[in-house]
């Protein structure tokens, strides 16, 4: 093991003997995004895993160590545990009788005003038919989200009915949220911030602390199935709540004159409990001040979904969800900031030639679920301007949602640059720091729109932002 392994994994030799002595045979369902990554770090972790899923190519690549999504450090970590402590099958029956615990992972997308739990729901009643056939005690763990009740009102009954067996006597049923961020999921999974072992009873959260044993030094929560269900939503609506909060006073910083919503968010971010001191009295910026900066608005798969999800769950509660409902709207409506700040300079975008920089969600993805990107293009032709789009990763991604007779795809930065009468910075990508060199060498006239205010406003002749505010003469 490299020092760079035992920097990743934060794992050493004295924890790789105690973790074999309970190592445990563990099936997971669904082997998209979590259930690959979790797969994968736990097999690492010294556990015997099976993965399954009902889709014949997903599992021939993963046993031939292909992962079929793109994550850092993904493939390299499935390659060196495939054919011994990991393998994929499309067998669930063989599964749950060779391993004691299975975590259900599949998706939950948002249908109509909520998640759809169908397949959450037909893995549990497939799950529950294999253990009416198996006589030893056996825990299901839902890693999948889902709003707060789904596992002990959808899962366990599901489970029950399948089974003819009792949940808390036959088997256990469990909730264990993930915190994975796109582009670092590894990382999050080997090394996270809080372990949520959420479970009917104590012998399942027994069951879980026994799956994550060999993580120490992490702060774990056991508690029930809805309070582990609900950390998850509240986790991530807090996180999109503070963008949109940031947006929204970028918004009004933008009608300000002599005021730039960075220099406030600075001010902002040097309050003590923001920013606190280490030991040496050296100020420290936490991670999640990285949600407190303006913008274009959030996307991806989680954040748009999970807060809609919770806003709607709230409303079946009697809770009108007035906060978070706000959040969606301000973020729905970010994107049209981009366009309004580029109608400045040109009233009528007609025929204007116009680079969109960044089609992914954010940054290292080639994720464009969500991206802002989408609804500013769309508007774009709508008025008829001609749309160059760059993005170091998503071009591929973004074809299918708009075809190459609807825009031009550049294949660099300096060809979406070079003639444009306009470029809109859409992701924070580290390759866009140039931008202000391509422009001085092969463009000046360019009018540069920052919708992610990487950019320093003094570095481009032609500069406009989210959350600048009039200049007074
Ligand atoms: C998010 C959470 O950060 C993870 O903790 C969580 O586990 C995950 O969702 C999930 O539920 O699975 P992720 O969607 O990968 O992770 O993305 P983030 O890096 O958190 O970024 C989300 C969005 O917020 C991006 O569109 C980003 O551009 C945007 N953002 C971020 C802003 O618009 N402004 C900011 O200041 C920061």
């Amino acid at each position: 093991m490299t020092h760079f392994d035992e920097a990743l994994f934060g794992i050493n030799q004295t924890k790789l003997l105690k973790r074999n002595s309970s190592q445990m045979n563990i099936s997971i369902v669904g082997t998209g995004y979590v259930g690959l990554v979790s797969g994968v770090c736990l097999a690492e972790k010294g556990h015997k895993i099976t993965c399954v899923d009902l889709d014949h190519e997903k599992v021939n690549a993963i046993n031939n160590g292909e992962s079929p999504i793109y994550e850092k450090d993904l493939e390299s970590l499935l390659q060196k545990h495939v054919g011994k402590n990991l393998n994929a099958s499309i067998n669930l029956e063989e599964a749950i009788h060779q391993t004691s615990l299975t975590m259900i992972c599949v998706g939950t997308p948002f249908k109509g005003d909520a998640i759809d739990l169908s397949y959450v729901r037909n893995c549990a009643s497939e799950i529950g038919k294999i253990l009416s056939r198996k006589s030893h005690y056996h825990t299901i763990i839902v890693k999948s989200t889902v709003v707060p009740g789904t596992t002990e009102e959808c899962v366990l009954p599901a489970l029950e009915e399948n089974s003819g067996k009792s949940a808390g006597k036959e088997f256990g049923v469990g909730m264990n949220p993930e915190f994975l961020k796109e582009g670092n999921a590894i990382q999050d999974f080997m090394n996270p911030d809080r372990i949520i072992l959420g479970g009917i009873d104590d012998k399942t959260r027994n069951e879980l602390e026994q799956v994550y044993e060999s993580f120490d030094h992490i702060p774990k929560l056991a508690t029930n199935c809805r309070t582990a269900e609900m950390i998850k939503y509240a986790s991530n609506s807090l996180l999109a709540t503070m963008i949109s909060f940031a947006n929204e006073l970028g918004n009004l910083c933008s009608q300000t004159p002599e005021v730039d919503i960075k220099e406030v968010m600075r001010g902002v971010h040097l309050d003590e409990r923001l920013s606190p001191k280490d030991d040496q009295g050296k100020k420290i910026r936490p991670g999640f001040l990285n949600y407190l900066e303006a913008g274009c608005g959030f996307g991806g798969s989680c954040f748009p979904k999970d807060v809609k999800a919770l806003v709607s769950h709230g409303k079946k509660s009697g809770e009108n969800m007035r906060i978070l409902s706000a959040v969606l709207e301000t973020n729905a409506l970010q994107p049209k900031r981009v366009i309004q700040l580029l109608q400045k300079f040109f009233p009528n975008l007609q025929g204007k030639k116009i680079a969109v920089l960044g089609l992914a969600f954010k940054p290292e993805t080639d994720d464009i679920r969500e991206s802002p990107a989408i609804p500013v293009i769309s508007d774009l032709l709508k008025e008829d301007a001609h749309i160059f789009a760059f993005d170091p990763a998503a071009e591929k991604s973004m074809e299918n949602c708009f075809s190459r007779e609807q825009i031009t795809y550049e294949a660099t930065l300096n060809d979406a640059i070079k003639g444009k009468d306009a470029a809109i910075i859409m992701t924070r990508w580290k390759e866009f720091e140039i931008i202000p060199e391509l422009i001085h060498q092969m463009n000046k006239n360019l009018i540069l729109i920052d919708g992610r205010r990487l950019i320093d406003e003094e570095s481009v002749p032609n500069y406009d932002g989210i959350g600048i505010g009039p200049k007074v003469d």
